[in-house]
């Protein structure tokens, strides 16, 4: 017989308020078309992006997201110190070590809450709700605050025309906390890692170290290229389109919620054309709000669907209590769903 005390944790968890944060440099399609040979019509009706936002030298990672975490935490009506775990999604933190989580909690002024990096692409921020609504259930923190953001214009090849146009920066937080019944539904969740392939950074850092010209990417002019991140824009646009409309229907089945009880619908925000795909698909009634904050926003990443569920909050397109369908998914290919009530 186990001679451990089972851990106490809430019934339930929900979420309880919602931050964003968006760089102050708005970024137009005709900025790109300095680089790649296109128009800002291609641009609109294949991807739906109209405008993105890049980061300045001050919009760090950890800066970004300490200004969404902030009014996340406001929104919650809680405070930093009651914060007991801080789980950041990204991709673009260059630092390997130490988690850029740590350093966020420390400036919110968290109680030594625990903090922690995860890497899950475009499906880091259902990842990370996940992961904080086991530890409130479990019972070793009390609140947690699940951040996505990236600084991807710094991980873009402005030369890649299948890439250039498609990626912004920016960082969305929400506080995950107790509740008395379930308001974060069941996760639908997976990885496909046989085409990993299709989203990927170009060339691994130890490849800058080893400094084999060969291997790594030039710009026109013949100098050394940042990484960046490529992808295969039609199969991942194909496997969006069939594998994440079950992955949403799925996660409804989970929640026992039928495309009629939703109110509000936030997919991850890669491409318009993809969110019209899945609408269509899981045959939405006219009454359900769908996210779009691509178009101006561009792809953030794990950013985007914290950032899509601020805006719809602030325009009032949403409002607290509606219940939202969530999906990310992205680089692994990983993804995640589920039903939530909206704070
Ligand atoms: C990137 C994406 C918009 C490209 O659209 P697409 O219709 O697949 O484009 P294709 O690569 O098939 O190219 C179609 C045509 O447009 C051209 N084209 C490609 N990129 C272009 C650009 N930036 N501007 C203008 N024309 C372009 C191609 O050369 C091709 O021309 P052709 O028909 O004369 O050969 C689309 O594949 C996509 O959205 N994929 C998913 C991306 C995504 O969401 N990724 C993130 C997942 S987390």
């Amino acid at each position: 017989m186990s001679k451990i005390k089972p851990s106490k944790g809430a019934p339930y968890a929900r979420i309880l308020g919602v931050g964003g944060y968006r760089p102050i440099r708005v970024v137009p399609n005709e900025v790109i078309l300095e680089k790649i040979d296109s128009s800002d019509e291609w641009i609109r009706s294949r991807s739906g992006i109209e405008t993105r936002h890049w980061a300045n030298d001050e919009e760090t990672v950890a800066a970004m997201s300490i200004e969404a975490s902030g009014k996340a935490i406001a929104d919650a009506g809680i405070s930093a110190e009651q914060i007991g775990g801080v789980i950041v999604s990204t991709v673009s933190h260059f630092s390997q070590t130490p988690a850029v989580a740590t350093e966020i909690a420390d400036k919110l002024g968290t109680a030594k809450a625990a903090a922690f990096d995860i890497s899950a692409g475009c499906a880091g921020f259902g990842y990370g709700l996940t992961l904080a609504k086991g530890m409130i259930v479990e019972g070793s923190a009390q609140y947690v605050l699940v951040i996505g953001v990236e600084r991807l214009s710094d991980l873009t090849d402005l030369e890649d025309r299948a890439t250039a146009f498609l990626f912004g920066d920016g960082a969305g937080a929400v506080v995950v906390g107790p509740s008395e019944e379930p308001h974060i539904g069941p996760t639908v969740w997976g990885s496909e890692g046989d085409k990993a392939g299709t989203i990927k950074q170009t060339v691994p850092w130890n490849e800058y170290r080893i400094g084999d010209l060969d291997k790594l990417p030039l710009d026109s002019e013949g100098n050394v290229k940042f990484p960046a991140i490529t992808q295969e824009g039609q199969a991942v646009f194909r496997w969006a389109v069939f594998e994440m409309a079950k992955v949403a229907q799925q996660a409804l089945d989970a929640a026992g919620i039928i495309p009629d009880d939703l109110d509000v619908f936030i997919p991850h925000q890669a491409n318009e054309r993809i969110i019209d795909s899945m609408v269509k698909t899981l045959k939405l009634p006219e009454h359900v709000t769908v996210a779009r904050d691509v178009r101006t926003t561009g792809n953030t990443s794990a950013a985007s669907i914290p950032l899509a569920m601020e805006r719809l909050l602030a325009t009032g397109e949403a409002k607290s209590g509606d219940t939202a369908l969530v999906i990310g998914f992205g680089a692994g290919l990983a993804y995640a769903a589920t039903v939530v009530t909206l704070p």
